[in-house]
């Protein structure tokens, strides 16, 4: 594995302490929900590489069309070249989507995704002659990306804002307005302040990388009601939820109520490429149309709308149409439910919720998550607790029995660990 250990002293890992985080496991290769290490350990994968595998790795569906476009063509930039791939998934993704969520940007990242909905929004606006609504409402708790623009719209802890102030552009973080008095004082806080505002952003259902916090649909609702009230443009983040992950196809269809734009990535290629998309109503994206080249949206990433990454997710679209994901999500659901019980007995165990296909035990603290997932690791799991949760979100066609390993497993640990 001198792979590994050469290349060691130059990676620079993802939210890691460098001067203390334990030498990643080394993979030679995966397999639907396995993990193939290069020592010949196998694990079981409980979080589907941040959920983006969500058929299991190398789907021969989605290998096949992936090694199809190679073969015809990787890449071709976007400005005044149109790639069959992109074209079809925009139309397919219109098509899943309803009206009025018909126009498809495409990114190369969920950050990137969210950053063009904010443009959009702001724009809009300013296109239409509106000047002075800038902000965005968004909630604490929330996570959005780990751009600057995205960082701004973040939980204040998790953006840094007090550490990066200056840097960071300025937008309003409240409280969920999960009952009745938080509604009571969204709605004042609109009343004083909604002539600044562009839009109102939420991961729908479960504000994930705040730590798997659920809310219910009728939160959807209300912020629906408030955005029509005072003309805001309403964006669901469904990078995380989308895709089944809930149970439904996307989250919002559980609330009734459809977002203005909603962002999408992760599971969007099958967990095989980065792509991401950002869908806008018909109407926003009229707001863009002029005789002006002034009004048009500037932005266009390099490997805007990638052919590999759009053959990867319109195989992905292909599955969902043709295996019962849904159903297999509404499975695990229920054996989540029964796996993760006995995890409520254990000392230091808050509280195990589960929704969809995600399964989360909140314990009251976690001494060191990296030390628990090694723990983890050593039963064959790969798990990765972050802050006070133990959670996952393993593909939506984990077998039966890998869910059993994958629960008994986090039992078996947080029992030792006490
Ligand atoms: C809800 C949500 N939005 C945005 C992002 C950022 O996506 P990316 O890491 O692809 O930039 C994430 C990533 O976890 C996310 O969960």
């Amino acid at each position: 594995m001198s792979w590994v250990e050469d290349g060691w002293r130059h990676v620079w890992l993802p939210y890691a302490q460098m001067a203390t985080a334990p030498l990643p496991l080394a993979v030679a290769r995966t397999e639907g929900s396995r993990i193939y290490l290069e020592d010949g350990r196998v694990l079981i994968d409980g979080i589907a590489s941040w959920w983006t595998a969500c058929h299991g790795y190398n789907h021969p569906h989605i290998r096949a069309a992936c090694a199809r476009q190679l073969e015809i063509m990787p890449h071709v930039m976007f400005g005044g070249l149109a790639n069959e791939p992109a074209y079809r998934l925009a139309t397919r993704l219109a098509a899943l989507l309803p009206d009025p969520l018909n126009r498809v940007f495409f990114t190369d990242s969920g950050s990137v995704a969210v950053e063009v909905a904010l443009k959009i929004a702001v724009q809009a606006r300013l296109n239409r002659g509106i000047t002075g609504r800038t902000k965005i409402l968004a909630f604490n708790g929330g996570y959005h990306g780990d751009t600057l623009g995205t960082m701004a719209i973040c939980d204040p802890e998790e953006g840094m804002h007090r550490l990066f102030r200056g840097l960071l552009p300025e937008h309003p973080v409240v409280p969920l307005p999960v009952d009745a008095p938080r509604q009571a004082a969204f709605d004042l806080y609109l009343e004083e302040h909604a002539s600044s505002l562009a839009a109102i952003i939420i991961e729908p259902l479960v504000q994930g990388a705040g730590g798997m916090v659920f809310h219910a649909p009728e939160v959807l609702r209300h912020l629906r009601r408030a955005a029509d009230h005072y003309g805001l443009t309403l964006i669901f983040d469904e990078i995380f939820t989308g895709f089944g992950r809930t149970g439904s196809m996307f989250a919002f269809e559980q609330a009734g109520v459809v977002p203005d734009i909603i962002t999408l990535s992760k599971a969007l290629t099958g967990g095989t490429l980065p792509l991401a998309a950002t869908i806008a109503s018909d109407d926003l994206f009229a707001a863009f149309l002029s005789p002006s080249a002034a009004t048009a949206l500037m932005h266009g990433p390099t490997y805007m709308a990638n052919a590999m990454g759009c053959a990867c997710a319109n195989a992905s679209l292909d599955l969902f149409e043709r295996e019962p994901r849904l159903a297999q999500a509404a499975t695990i659901a229920t054996q989540l439910e029964a796996g993760l019980a006995p995890c409520r007995a254990v000392p230091g165990v808050k509280d195990v919720r589960i929704m969809g296909a995600i399964g989360v035990v909140e314990l009251e603290h976690i001494e060191n998550p990296a030390t628990l997932r090694m723990a983890l690791a050593a039963q064959n799991v790969w798990v990765r607790p972050f802050r006070n949760i133990v959670y996952l979100t393993p593909a939506l066609s984990i077998s039966e029995a890998e869910i059993d390993q994958l629960c008994t497993a986090i039992f078996k640990v947080l029992v030792n660990n006490k």
